[in-house]
C-alpha cells in the first residue's frame, strides 16, 4: 500500500481514531488475518460467523501492525468505524484516487474470471508493474483487499470482479474505476441468485457501462449475450473470439494430446502463430480475452504470440493436468463447476484421453437453483454423447448426471453413482489402472478432496492455497472473523 498516516485514514474512511496519534504512517498491508500481518501493516477488525476480529488486535499489533481498523476501541491504536466493509472500500478509492498512473483492468464474466485474471496479469506484467488479486479474491472484500496492494509503482491492477446479484459490479468499479473492463461469457453460474440469463447478462454489463470514454471494453464476439454490450458502454470496443468480424480472432483450433490449444492468431490484418502451454479448448477464450487487453495496451502482435505461448497456469484446481508414477492421468478441475465449466472440462478429457479409458468424476453444480435439474442432466448427457468410459456421480445431489447420461441410449459406458468423496475415492482405487485419464470436478469444498486424494496426500503445496480460494469465495477464517459478506 503507499504510505499513509492515520490521520489520512481516518479521514478516507470517516473513522475516528483512539488511541492512535494522527502522524503514524501505515506502511505495510491491510490485513483481516492476524497471521499475515507485517511491519507497518493496518490490521482489520471483522466480526464473523465464527471469530470476533477484535480478540486478535493484540495479536497484530505484537505482529507489527500499527493500528487497527475496529467498530469499537481495543486495547491498541484503533480507527474506529462503523462499518469495516466500507471503511476498506472507502480505504481503496482513497489509495487509487492517489495512482493517477494506474490502469485498472475489470474482469467478469460466468466462467473463466481468475483463470483469466492470471492470464492478464502475466501479460501486463511484461509492459509495466502489475497487482493482481491472489486465487479468487472477487468480493467486496477481496477486491478493495487486492486494490490496497498498489503503490506509486504500480503501473496495472488486475482486478477479477464477481457478482452475485444486481449492483455488485457497480459497487466493486465505484471502487476501483477501471479503464478497461473484460467480460469473458455470461452463463447459469449462480442463475439461482438471479433467476434468469438476461439478469445476468445485465449485471455483467455494469462492468462496461462504468468504463470511460477513452477506456476499452473488451468483449467475447463469439458470446450473444456479450457482444451486445457493446451497445451499452460509453467505451471503445475491442471483441475477441472465433467470430468473423472480431478484432482478434483465433483460426484454425487443434489441441495436442495434453489438450493445449494451438492457433493462428489474427489481430489488425497481421497473423501470429500461438501454441498455448495451458489445457483445455476454453483457454483460448480466456487467452484472446487476455490478448485483447494487452493489445489494447499497446503490445505488438509478435510480442504478444511469443508471450501467450509462456503463459502458466496460476491458480490451483483449475484444468490442472498432471501425471502420477503408476501411469493414471488426472485433471484436477476441482475449484468450482457449473454446466458450462463442466462442459468445458469434459471436451478436454474426450481431448486428452484420446486412445485411453476417460473416467469423469463430477459432483454437485450448487447455485443452479430452478436449473438444477436440467443442469445436471445436460452434463450427464454430454458425458455420454463424448463417450466416456466411467462416470463416478459423487452424492446425492448430483444424481441427475446419472440420468442425464442414461438417457442417451447409444452409451456403452458406466455410470455409478456414489454417496460422498470418500466413496468416490475408494471405488476409483479399485478401478483405476495406468494409462487411464480421470477428470475430477465439482463445486469446490469437498470435491477437491478427491482431487487431493489422487494427487497423493504429501503435496501441501495445493492445499496450502485453499484459504486464498476461500476468502475470496467469501468464505471463514477463525483467525479473522470473516464471514459471508454481503453485498451493500
Ligand atoms: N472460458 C471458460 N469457459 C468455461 N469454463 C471455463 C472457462 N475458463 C475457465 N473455466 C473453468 O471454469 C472453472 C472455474 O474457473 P475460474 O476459477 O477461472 O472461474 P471464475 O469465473 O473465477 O469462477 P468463480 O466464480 O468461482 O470465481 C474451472 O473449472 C475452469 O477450468
Ligand atoms: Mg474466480
Amino acid at each position: 500500500m503507499i504510505a499513509l498516516t492515520l490521520a489520512e485514514v481516518a479521514a478516507a474512511v470517516q473513522g475516528t481514531l483512539v488511541g492512535a496519534g494522527p502522524n503514524v504512517v501505515v506502511t505495510g498491508p491491510v490485513e483481516f488475518d492476524s497471521r499475515r500481518i507485517s511491519p507497518g501493516g493496518l490490521f482489520v477488525a471483522f466480526v464473523g460467523e465464527h471469530a470476533d476480529g477484535h480478540d486478535f488486535a493484540r495479536a497484530a499489533i505484537e505482529a507489527g501492525a500499527v493500528a487497527v481498523l475496529a467498530t469499537r476501541p481495543v486495547p491498541a491504536p484503533t480507527v474506529v468505524v462503523d462499518d469495516p466493509l466500507a471503511a476498506i472500500a472507502m480505504l481503496a478509492r482513497a489509495v487509487v484516487d492517489r495512482l493517477p498512473e494506474l490502469t485498472i483492468v475489470g474482469i467478469t464474466g460466468s466462467s473463466g474470471k481468475t483463470s483469466t485474471k492470471d492470464l492478464i496479469a502475466q501479460l501486463l506484467a511484461r509492459l509495466g508493474p502489475t497487482v493482481s488479486p491472489r486465487g479468487s479474491f472477487n468480493n467486496e472484500l477481496g477486491l478493495p483487499y487486492t486494490v490496497l496492494r498498489a503503490d506509486s509503482r504500480t503501473r496495472y491492477l488486475v482486478l477479477e470482479m464477481g457478482a452475485r446479484g444486481p449492483g455488485n459490479l457497480r459497487y466493486l468499479c465505484r471502487i476501483a474505476p477501471p479503464q478497461v473492463g473484460v467480460v469473458i461469457n455470461v452463463g447459469v453460474a449462480h442463475i439461482g441468485e438471479f433467476g434468469s440469463v438476461e439478469a445476468i447478462a445485465q449485471s455483467k454489463a455494469e462492468l462496461v457501462e462504468a468504463l470511460p470514454r477513452d477506456g476499452h471494453a473488451v468483449l467475447n464476439a463469439d458470446d450473444e449475450r456479450v457482444r451486445a454490450m457493446a451497445g451499452l458502454t460509453p467505451a471503445r470496443v475491442l471483441t475477441f473470439g472465433r467470430a468473423r468480424g472480431a478484432t482478434l480472432r483465433a483460426v484454425d483450433v487443434s489441441l495436442d494430446e495434453r489438450g493445449r490449444p494451438s492457433y493462428t492468431l489474427v489481430a489488425g490484418g497481421d497473423t501470429v502463430g500461438v501454441r498455448l502451454g495451458i489445457s483445455g479448448v476454453h483457454q483460448v477464450e480466456n487467452a484472446l480475452a487476455a490478448a485483447g487487453v494487452a493489445w489494447a495496451m499497446g503490445m505488438p502482435l509478435v510480442e504478444l504470440g511469443a508471450a501467450l505461448g509462456d503463459l502458466q497456469l496460476v491458480s490451483s484446481r483449475r484444468m490442472d493436468v498432471f501425471d502420477r508414477a503408476d501411469g493414471v492421468t488426472v485433471i484436477d478441475d476441482s475449484y468450482n463447476a457449473n454446466p458450462a465449466s463442466t462442459a468445458a472440462a469434459l471436451h478436454a478429457l474426450g481431448a486428452i484421453g484420446q486412445g485411453r479409458r476417460r473416467i469423469a468424476v463430477l459432483g454437485y453444480l450448487a447455485e443452479l437453483g430452478a436449473h438444477e435439474q436440467a443442469g445436471h442432466e445436460q452434463v450427464g448427457r454430454l458425458a455420454a454423447e463424448l463417450g466416456l468410459d466411467h462416470l463416478v456421480v459423487v452424492g446425492a445431489g448430483a444424481g441427475g448426471i446419472r440420468d442425464g447420461a442414461l438417457a442417451v441410449s447409444t452409451w456403452a459406458g458406466e455410470a455409478v453413482q456414489v454417496t460422498d468423496q470418500q466413496a468416490a475415492v475408494a471405488l476409483l482405487r479399485s478401478v483405476l489402472r495406468p494409462g487411464d485419464v480421470v477428470l475430477v470436478k465439482g463445486s469446490r469444498y469437498r470435491t477437491w478432496d478427491i482431487a487431493d486424494a489422487l494427487r497423493g496426500a504429501h503435496d501441501h503445496s495445493v492445499k496450502a492455497t485453499r484459504d486464498d480460494q476461500e476468502l475470496g469465495a467469501g468464505g471463514s477464517s477463525t483467525h479473522t472473523g470473516v464471514g459471508k459478506v454481503v453485498a451493500p
